[in-house]
């Protein structure tokens, strides 16, 4: 078909689910097809293949890939999914075959990515991640295919012309986008930093993909950034402030949405993008309640929240979207025996958000220490440590030593019970809340 009579749809897909002998693959195929749209792409048919065990060529077996060529030419498909990670050998066997693109489920994630970076050092990460994805991918050249020119999933942001470079051109470009996400995250450091010496606590919003995080941070700040429904319609953090909580005010921040068995390059490059997750005061784990996979879904994101070293910072789960299950009312409880809050709210019928403010406000404020400490002359050394540490909003002085004004996120103190020198043991008997929370 003409590039140019092609329908606004974009890519023509066929999409196809491995699965195990037996199992139910249904859910994940779903999955799947929500993301090839969310690239832009038209499914035009889904593929089920059960997979005993990987063949090393194809991945599908021989008579899948035979069964996969006939249904491609029959509906007119220029653009094959597998919601598997290939290796390189793999997709190019299966490109030779099939006479049209094959992109796995890695590269289908990537390309997603670079259409949602919105930030400078998001779209340097995608590029970088995109890099190391195709450089396994440049043995031996592409041109068993001939690239149509319409073709785009899998091979925006470094770009066609790019495939065409040798490896040692990739490794310099690969080296130079290291250098300048360096850079880039040295700058995002200080400016945590200055945030950090402002004492405004970092509460963040974390969720599956499509959970509402988006219209809720929207709702909650009264701010209008881009909403999507798509998957990864955020894909760096976006912040703002948050004022009138009774804690005082406090920063917000908008992330990427996470999804199942994302792909390990990317975890990897999201680091530092993630560390706004890691580095927060507070997390809102927003979750669709009405979501038949809700719990599997905290679930994932728990795992992904451990994988990225997070898995500590304190949290509140928002269940988003009551609207749409009958009889639901914005309601706040405890969870968790007690240990975590949990509030009902719906971000895009504007129900709950004032008693979630009011639940943030109550959590940072258990979260906070805040309380004087008076040091002795002889204790230079831990006064020098805890401004270090940065929780030492004022100090005065007088003849017995120096009286420190402390405020500061509880889990930024916890860290200095372990300072050497007795200092930590010395600072565990005087910060009141260490006997009752000692996380
Ligand atoms: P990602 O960027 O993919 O991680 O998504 P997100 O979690 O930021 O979700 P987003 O805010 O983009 O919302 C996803 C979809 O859910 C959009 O279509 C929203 O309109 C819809 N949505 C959000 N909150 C509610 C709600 O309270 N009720 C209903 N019915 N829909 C909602």
């Amino acid at each position: 078909m003409d590039f140019f009579n092609r329908s606004k749809g974009g890519e023509l897909a066929l999409l196809v689910q491995p699965h195990a002998p037996g199992a139910d693959a249904s859910d994940e195929l779903a999955e799947f097809t929500e993301l090839a749209r969310s690239a832009g792409a038209q499914v035009l048919g889904t593929l089920n293949a059960r997979v005993d065990r990987p063949n090393p060529r194809f991945y599908l077996g021989t008579g899948k890939v035979e069964e996969l060529a006939a249904l491609r030419a029959e509906l007119g498909a220029d653009l094959i999914l597998v919601n598997r990670s290939l290796s390189p050998v793999q997709e190019r066997n299966l490109e030779a075959e099939l006479k049209c693109r094959v992109v796995d489920r890695t590269g289908l994630i990537l390309d997603i990515f670079a259409q949602r970076a919105r930030t400078h050092e998001g779209k340097l990460q995608v590029e970088l991640a995109q890099l190391k994805h195709l450089a396994t991918r440049l043995v031996r050249g592409w041109t068993h295919l001939e690239r149509q020119r319409g073709g785009s999933i899998g091979l925006r942001g470094p770009g066609e012309t790019q495939l065409e470079l040798d490896r040692r051109m990739l490794a310099d470009r690969v080296k130079a986008l290291e250098v300048r996400l360096e850079k880039v995250g040295l700058q995002r450091n200080q400016s945590r930093r200055r945030r950090e010496r402002g004492q405004l606590p970092v509460v963040t919003l974390v969720g599956y993909t499509n959970a509402g995080k988006s219209t809720l941070f929207n709702a909650i700040t009264g701010a209008g950034v881009y909403v999507a429904d798509q998957l990864f319609a955020t894909l760096d953090p976006t912040l703002r402030k948050l004022d009138h909580l009774s804690s005082g005010p406090a920063i917000l921040a908008d992330t990427v949405g996470f999804v199942r068995d994302l792909p390990h390059d990317l975890v990897a490059a999201f680091r530092s993008t993630l560390s706004e997750v890691r580095d927060a005061d507070l997390l809102l784990h927003v979750v669709d309640a009405a979501d038949p996979d809700r719990d599997q879904r905290i679930d994932q994101v728990n795992q992904v929240l451990t994988e990225i070293g997070a898995g500590d910072v304190p949290q509140m789960m928002v269940y988003n979207k009551i609207d749409l299950i009958e009889g639901s009312g914005a309601r706040r409880e405890r969870i968790d025996a007690g240990r975590i809050e949990r509030v009902w709210v719906s971000a895009a019928g504007n129900i709950g958000i004032d008693l979630l403010r009011a639940t943030i406000g109550d959590v940072l404020s258990d979260e906070r220490w805040h309380g004087s400490l008076h040091l002795p002359m002889s204790a230079g050394r831990l006064r020098a440590r805890l401004f270090a540490a940065g929780v030492v909003q004022q100090e005065s002085m007088d003849d017995g030593g120096w009286h420190l004004d402390i405020d500061a996120p509880k889990n930024r103190l916890t860290p200095l019970f372990g300072l050497p020198d007795g200092d930590g043991e010395w600072l565990r008997q005087r910060l009141s809340f260490a006997e009752v929370d000692t996380r």
